[in-house]
């Protein structure tokens, strides 16, 4: 049925990400390389698949059907997604625990879900893993969504053939944040929108490099203007290239400093 790519039966059992798809043999893909791979191979993380057509009952093994109302393409069967979403609770629930398990979010990928966020690839990396189900063709029978409490997630507004390299965007997005995973933990603190910013530009050796000097300000050695340096600069970037996060970042700011002036009382309200 699915292929297990790493065991976890541990007293403290690995993050635990299951992926539901029509094309098993892309993962573990790039996940397997690098940090990510390697945090695959230590066991902090595990890795399942879970073949829709493990579930397809006639001899063609088919998933999918033609779009009520028509229109163009094929749609993955309620029944099909259902049953692989079962299967894939069932193994978090025999793995984890019935109670850790709940806590596992079952998300399909698809253009129409919540983007993700840094602030919600926080969150998948505080519980105990996900179970993300992957599209082709024109998506999944809404009902197998909503009968089995399906949250949409969305890597962005550009359509993608299929869930797959979405779902691996996430994975690693959120495997990366894991203890363990990052060798200095204290990159994730400066990186973007870890503060509600994008990222300051970076520089390295040599402090020339045709013609183009690194500002002086980095080789000064002096902390605390390097850090208003770079503090400086990613609010310029972010005023200037998202203006959406700039906007966010200044009310949250106000609300902050309102809080601070406001009398106590008010305060803990
Ligand atoms: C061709 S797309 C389907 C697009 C769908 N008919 C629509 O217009 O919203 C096939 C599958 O790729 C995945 N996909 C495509 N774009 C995505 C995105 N931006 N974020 C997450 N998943 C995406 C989804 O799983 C989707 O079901």
């Amino acid at each position: 049925m699915g292929e297990l790519l790493e065991t976890g039966a541990k007293a403290c059992p690995p993050w635990a990400a299951t992926v539901l798809t029509l094309f098993p043999d892309m993962f573990p893909g790039p996940l397997g390389y690098s940090l990510i791979g390697r945090a695959l191979q230590n066991e902090i993380w595990r890795l399942k698949t879970l073949d829709f057509r493990a579930f397809a009952s006639d001899k063609h093994r088919s998933v999918d059907d033609t779009p009520s109302g028509g229109g163009p393409g094929l749609v993955l069967r309620a029944d099909i997604a259902a049953a692989a979403i079962d299967q894939a609770k069932a193994w978090s629930a025999a793995e984890l625990g019935e109670a850790r398990a709940a806590a596992v979010p079952v998300l399909f990928l698809s253009p129409r879900g919540r983007p993700l966020t840094q602030a919600w690839a926080r969150d998948l990396a505080a519980g105990p893993g996900v179970i993300l189900g992957c599209g082709r063709f024109e998506g999944v029978d809404q009902r197998a969504l909503d009968g089995r409490g399906v949250q949409e997630i969305s890597v962005g507004d550009a359509v993608y053939t299929g869930g797959e390299i979405p779902a691996m965007a996430i994975l690693d997005a959120v495997v990366r944040l894991l203890p363990g995973v990052i060798g200095d933990p204290k990159s994730l603190d400066e990186e973007s929108f870890s503060a509600g910013l994008l990222e300051h530009p970076q520089y390295t050796r040599p402090a020339v490099w045709e013609g183009r000097e690194t500002p002086e300000v980095l080789l000064s050695g002096n902390h605390a203007n390097i850090a208003a340096w770079r503090r400086a600069q990613a609010e310029l970037v972010t005023k200037e290239r998202r203006p959406d996060l700039w906007r966010a970042h200044e009310a949250r700011k106000e609300q902050s400093d309102g809080n601070k002036d406001a009398p106590t009382e008010a305060r803990e309200e």
